[in-house]
This record gives structure tokens, sequence and C-alpha cells, in this order.
């Protein structure tokens, strides 16, 4: 059973193919237009993601070897994200899906990086971190469809924070892997404190870390030691909060989904925490299609509905709501 999946939140235009669960093409082409703006602008992106749709998707079948009629399911991105972005890969995807006559799923962009990031076999309840760009959300995943917020950023989101930061060194966008490399270079990090220690909740803050950047680069310190030890602390943040809420829950399953969750500086803090903690394989934690039509391959499987053609994509949509 092939399904397609589309993902056209942000700046990304994604499309994935995906077989029993198998992602077997994913094509992700990153708008670079935006790059001397500083910051993704709205009705570039929806363009661009026009122009690039159509040719994505015939050059996804084609190196899948899978005609049009070959879909069993057809999937795309509700929300949450720019909604003049998300308006053309899901109405792409809707068209497709009524033209072929094929159930259509829309899905919730962060349910399709938890898609994945979730081995298969593994069974709720687990806890979620997605941490991306537009995200810091730590979840409880009762099941497939019922998650409960446990905690999320009071400010900027974590990639967000690793964006800001880079381009405070003067490094590129989107600034987490450039930062990531520039950090390797420094044998030590310039300290910085760790945010929230003292609270009994479970949220995050990353903006005290970013003005602290601010200072220290004003301040004319090395630039690979100040990433480094952004990059520490931004990690040991994430990891206290969200490690002790694993404890709490006692549930000893963790994921670490989203584009963040490819630093490798994080991945091995995690992976010293003795719990069994899952990120998603290799070109699946950034934005892509391939997670959406992975999300709506397990909703088919769990005996979810489709969902129906006159249902419209949205900017604002709580996981919980799913
Ligand atoms: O999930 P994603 O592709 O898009 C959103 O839904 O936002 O996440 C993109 C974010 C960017 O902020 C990017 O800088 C960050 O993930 N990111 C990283 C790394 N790779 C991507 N942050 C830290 N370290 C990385 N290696
Ligand atoms: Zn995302």
């Amino acid at each position: 059973m092939w399904v397609l999946g589309i993902d056209t939140s942000c700046d990304d235009t994604g499309v994935g193919l995906v077989r029993e669960g198998q992602v077997v093409v994913n094509l992700v082409l990153s708008q670079a237009l935006h790059q001397g703006f500083g910051g993704v602008v709205p009705e570039l992106a929806s363009r661009e993601h026009l122009k690039a749709l159509p040719r994505l998707t015939q050059e996804a079948l084609a190196q899948a070897g899978v005609a049009p009629k070959d879909l069993a399911l057809i999937a795309a991105t509700r929300g949450p994200g720019l909604i003049g972005a998300l308006l053309v890969g899901y109405t792409f995807a809707k068209g497709l899906a009524w033209a072929l006559e094929r159930p259509f799923y829309a899905i919730h962009h962060l349910e399709g990086h938890i898609a994945a990031a979730w081995p298969e076999g593994l069974e709720p309840p687990f806890l979620v971190l997605v941490a991306s760009g537009g995200h810091t959300h730590l979840y409880e995943v009762l099941g497939l469809g019922q998650y409960r917020l446990l905690g999320a950023t009071r400010d900027d989101a974590a990639g967000e924070a690793f964006d800001k930061v880079a381009r405070l060194l003067g490094l590129g966008f989107p600034g987490g892997p450039e930062l990531e490399r520039l950090a390797g270079e420094a044998e030590e990090g310039v300290p910085f404190p760790v945010p929230l220690r003292d609270q009994e909740g479970y949220d995050f803050s990353f903006s005290g870390l970013k003005t602290r950047a601010l200072h220290l680069v004003e301040k004319g310190l090395p630039k690979a030691a100040l990433a480094k030890g952004f990059q520490e602390a931004a990690i040991a943040h994430l990891a206290e909060v969200v490690l002790r809420a694993a404890k709490a829950a006692g549930h000893g399953a963790l994921l670490v989904a989203g584009g963040v969750a490819a630093n490798r500086a994080l991945q091995e803090r995690f992976k010293e925490a003795g719990l069994k903690v899952h990120f998603p394989p290799k070109g699946l934690s950034q934005d892509n299609g391939a997670m959406i039509a992975l999300a709506a391959w397990r909703r088919h499987r769990a005996g979810l509905p489709p969902s129906p053609l006159a249902l419209g994509a949205t900017p604002y949509w709580p996981l919980e709501a799913t």
C-alpha cells in the first residue's frame, strides 16, 4: 500500500512516499530565497511551494516507479503553520485525492514529527519532546491521536534560539546545523546558566540564553567557545526538564523529534540517561513529506477514519485537539 505525504507548513516543500510503513522516497526542497531577509517571508514561501510541488510530486512518483493510480492514501499537513504555505500543499493533496478517488488524511504537523521518530513495535504510553524551529513541546502520548501536553516553551522554540544565536555569530540560516559545526571546533564552552532549574513544571525557556549570547558577542568572546557554551546549556535544559518528566511518568521510553533532534550532542546527552530514547532516522527529523505519510499510514492501520474534503487548513491547531 503506497501512501503519499505532503508538508508545506513553512519554508520546506516536502513530498514523501511510504510503502507499508517504510519510507521509500523523501524529497525536501528547502527554499533558499528567504536567506537575505533573516526569516521566512510567508507570501514568498507560498509561491515557491506552488512552483515546486507538481514537479517534486512527479519526481517522487518517478523515483519510486509508481503511477498516481497506485496511491492508496493521500495525506497532507493541515496545520499548524503559515496558512498560505499550508493551503498550497493541503489543497494540492485534496485535489489529488478527489481526482483519484482515494481517502485523504489531514495530518497535524507535530503528529508527523512524532510518527517519524516512533519505532515499529513501541506501544504507548511514552513521552515525546518535539523540538523544532516553531515548537518546543513535551507531550505524553497515550495512543495514536491521544496526546497530553506536559510543558512547552515560554518564549522562543529551541530551534529558533539556535537560529537566532547562529545569526548573532554571523552564520547562515537555518542556524542549528552550522552552530553545531562551529561548537565542534571549541575545546571548551563559555559557561551559560541553565534556564528554569528550580521550576516544578515542565516548561522551557530560551530567551535568557539568547540575551547572554548577545552580551558575549558584544564583548568579543571567541565564537566557537560561545557556540559550544550556548549549545551545552540549551541541551542541558532540554534534557533536565524532559528526563525529570520521564522519571515522574515512569514510562521508560522517550521520543525526541523535530529538527533539533538531529543535533548529535543532544542525542549523546539523552542516550546517557539510561532509558530507551528514540530519534528520527537521518533525513526524517527536519520537516518532510514522508513523516506525514507515516502518520496517515498509522492512522489508517489503527482504523481511524480519513478526513472529509470539506475540512479546511488551519494555522492554529493544538495537538491535543486531534
Ligand atoms: O522541524 P524543522 O525542520 O522545522 C520546523 O517545524 O520548525 O526544524 C527546523 C529547526 C531549525 O530551527 C534548525 O536550526 C533546527 O531545527 N536544527 C537544529 C539542527 N538541525 C536543525 N538545531 C540544532 N542542531 C542541529 N543539528
Ligand atoms: Zn516541523
